[in-house]
């Protein structure tokens, strides 16, 4: 038999723009309240790009800094996947423009969608590639710029998303950070409640789809809402079964950032203090793809794990798609 290695990330790192848009700026171009907007998502203030500004170079800093973090030069680098729904591009991959910039001469490079659930996605190949021994190391990137595929003039969507990229250099293991499990789920029945329509081959850009705003994020809110809680329950308790754990074993979830009622309502559900849950959506708003490594980035930074901790990474988002990890830290 072939030998199988284990995965761990051997790296982390992430980035933010500098730019804040807080509840009160948003409280100057709509008809919306701070108070409105935090008790109903959590949500303080989120990082917007500059104009001219693009996925690829928040990526590329986050890259940099999961290099350094995992003592990796860019040309030891095997294989680049990034997961985003807002590429530079269609085409060539926001893979390859990190690449470039980078230098990292001797990487394969492609990026995937699997919108919010993304990031553990990418995950979960870059474990693969490394459990059957073909490649050594994997820069997995999750980065966005919402910001340039929201409508500003849409309250019910623009409180929500941010900018904002994390990377993690996935390795074989060291022993630490190792990723136990990953876990891929998506139903494409309900594609059409969270979805941006124009710009694709079924509804090429024109001045119709400008007019229509369909090349900005649609959202049924409510109908999303529901389901985010009851999948990110059920996937809770899929996974620590399927790996013949209890709750109890986890010492720490990070969930997808995408609205604090979603978090709470299934940490309650689950009999679960809501400490237990990693938050920071009060500072990012929805960072899709980027919300679990920069969580992760941040947990890390904060030194709020111990060696041997079980970290439950669980994600929600369009397609639908969803997604969990095991980490030992
Ligand atoms: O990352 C992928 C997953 N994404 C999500 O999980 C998002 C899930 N959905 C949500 O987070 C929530 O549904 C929203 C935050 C988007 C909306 O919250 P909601 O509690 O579901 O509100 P709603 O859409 O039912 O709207 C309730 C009311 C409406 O007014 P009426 O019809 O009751 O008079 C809205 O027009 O709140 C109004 N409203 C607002 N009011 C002030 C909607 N947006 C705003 C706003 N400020 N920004």
């Amino acid at each position: 038999m072939e030998k199988r290695y284990k995965a761990s990330i051997t790296g982390i790192g992430s980035f933010l723009p500098k730019k804040i848009l807080t509840n009160a700026d948003l409280v100057k171009m709509l008809d919306t309240t701070d108070e409105w907007i935090t008790k109903r998502t959590g949500i303080k203030e989120r990082r917007i790009v500059d104009n001219g500004a693009a996925t690829s170079d928040l990526a590329i800093e986050a890259s940099l800094r999961a290099l350094d973090d995992a003592k990796v030069l860019p040309s030891e680098v095997d294989l680049i996947i990034t997961s985003t729904i807002t590429p530079d591009c269609l085409f060539p991959s926001t893979s390859c423009f990190i690449q470039e910039k980078i230098g990292a001469n001797n990487a394969g490079a492609f990026d995937i969608l699997a919108a919010c659930a993304g990031f553990i996605y990418a995950l979960s190949i870059a474990k693969n590639f490394i459990i059957s021994g073909s490649t050594k190391t994997v820069l997995v990137v999750g980065a966005e710029c919402l910001s340039k595929i929201t409508d500003y003039t849409d309250r019910s969507t623009c409180i929500l998303f941010g900018d904002g990229a994390g990377a993690a250099i996935v390795q074989r293991s060291n022993g630490k950070r190792e990723i136990i499990t990953t876990h891929l789920f998506a139903d494409g029945r309900q594609a059409d409640i969270l979805t941006l329509p124009a710009g694709g081959s079924k509804l090429p850009t024109s001045h119709e789809t400008v007019d229509s705003r369909s090349h900005y994020i649609q959202l049924k809110g409510k109908e999303v809402f529901k389901i985010a809680v009851n999948n990110m329950i059920d996937v809770i308790i899929k996974t620590v079964s399927k790996n013949n754990m209890k709750i109890e074993d986890i010492d720490l979830i990070v969930p997808h950032q995408s609205n604090i009622r979603i978090i709470e309502a299934a940490m309650e559900k689950l009999n679960l203090p809501k400490e237990k849950a990693f938050i920071n959506i009060d500072r990012y708003g929805n960072t899709s793809s980027a919300s679990i490594p920069i969580a992760i980035d941040e947990i890390e930074k904060a030194k709020m794990l111990k060696p041997g901790n079980m970290v439950l990474l669980v994600a929600f988002g369009g397609g639908l798609t969803w997604s969990s990890s095991i980490i030992k830290w």
